[in-house]
């Protein structure tokens, strides 16, 4: 029979919480999710912390604190240009002083109540609500998380992989049946990690561009490349899923309306990569054209296509339709 999906809420439940906070991962839970979506960066002494980017202005206030105004710079990540204040430059305890907000204030403004309340979690700060959730609800949550701009962290001498499985060992975490899913949109850490350690990994695949760090070696394969056999052989070797852009699975024309599903799920199958979609939102923004006040309807379409889990901001709505 075929396992339901798993509910991984993005960022926590990010559509009615800042993202990545602990409110964020806190009501997740209890909506019901089964995982927690976080991305991590690093402060310049080494701690994980929970962003989507390590640029900091546009979830948080850094940018209102006199003391930090000279650390607003201009950096090269990733192959672009980005001006702003970078994790990297502060210490936890800079970070600490900083709070969270609304990344689409025009979008969800009924989030913007929260905006200034909630610090900046650690990743041992989101590890240690999971633990506490779980035993108060005798429920396994799982953890997601994703390591961001894994290459140029290195590159500055603060990479990420160590520092992620043994944050993870620490505390508890052991072996290819954790509940956990370590993931990427590069290439080259996924193999190191799969080097260093047996928890499940997911190679995440977008619908435009390529790995950065497969730029970098003059690799010239696209995402859309590592979703042909060779790629998803190559991706069988040191993961245990994909994690795909919804278009990947069903395309959308110029005018936003589905068109009809490609074969990857059953090209992934032959491999035995698990399917993981992203991003699921309830704004019409984000929906199919002819799916839009509707977005339950977009999760039931991709579940009846087989898929094994949905990144959603609103795992409200997935459970809803998985139910
Ligand atoms: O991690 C997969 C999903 O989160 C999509 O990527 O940009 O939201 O981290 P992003
Ligand atoms: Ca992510």
């Amino acid at each position: 029979m075929q396992k339901l999906p798993i509910i991984i809420a993005h960022r926590g439940a990010s559509g009615y919480r800042p993202e990545h906070t602990l409110a964020a991962y806190e009501l997740a839970i209890d909506i019901g999710a089964d995982f927690i979506e976080l991305d991590l960066v690093i402060t310049k002494d080494g701690v994980l912390i929970a962003r989507h980017e390590n640029e900091l202005s546009e979830t948080t206030d850094v940018a209102f604190y006199p003391q930090f105004v000279n650390r607003q710079t201009t950096k090269l990540i990733d192959g672009k240009t980005k001006t702003g204040y970078f994790a990297e430059d502060f210490t936890l305890a800079e970070i600490k002083m900083l709070r969270a907000k609304e990344r689409i204030p025009q979008l969800r403004p009924q989030n913007t109540i929260y905006d200034g309340r909630f610090q900046i979690p650690t990743f041992q700060e989101v590890i240690d609500l999971v633990k506490c959730k779980s035993s108060q609800t005798g429920r396994v949550i799982g953890i997601y998380p994703e390591t961001k701009h894994p290459t140029y962290f290195r590159s500055i001498g603060l990479p990420l992989e160590d520092i992620l499985i043994e944050t993870l060992q620490i505390n508890g975490y052991e072996g290819s049946d954790a509940p956990v899913f370590i993931q990427s949109f590069e290439v080259s850490n996924l193999k190191y990690l799969s080097a260093k350690t047996n928890f499940p990994l997911v190679q995440l695949l977008n619908i435009n561009g390529q790995p950065y760090d497969l730029a970098l070696k003059g690799d010239p394969r696209s995402y859309l490349d590592l979703i042909k056999a060779e790629g998803l052989r190559e991706i069988s070797n040191y993961a245990r899923a994909v994690g795909i852009h919804k278009n990947l699975l069903i395309p959308i024309d110029s005018n936003g309306q589905l068109l009809s599903p490609t074969s990857l799920i059953q090209d992934a199958g032959q491999f035995h990569l698990l399917v993981h979609v992203w991003t699921f939102r309830n704004e019409d923004l984000f929906l199919p054209s002819n799916l839009r006040g509707c977005p339950q309807k977009e999760y039931e379409l991709f579940f009846n296509l087989g898929i094994d889990g949905v990144f959603s901001d609103h795992p409200d709505t997935a459970l809803a339709a998985r139910s």
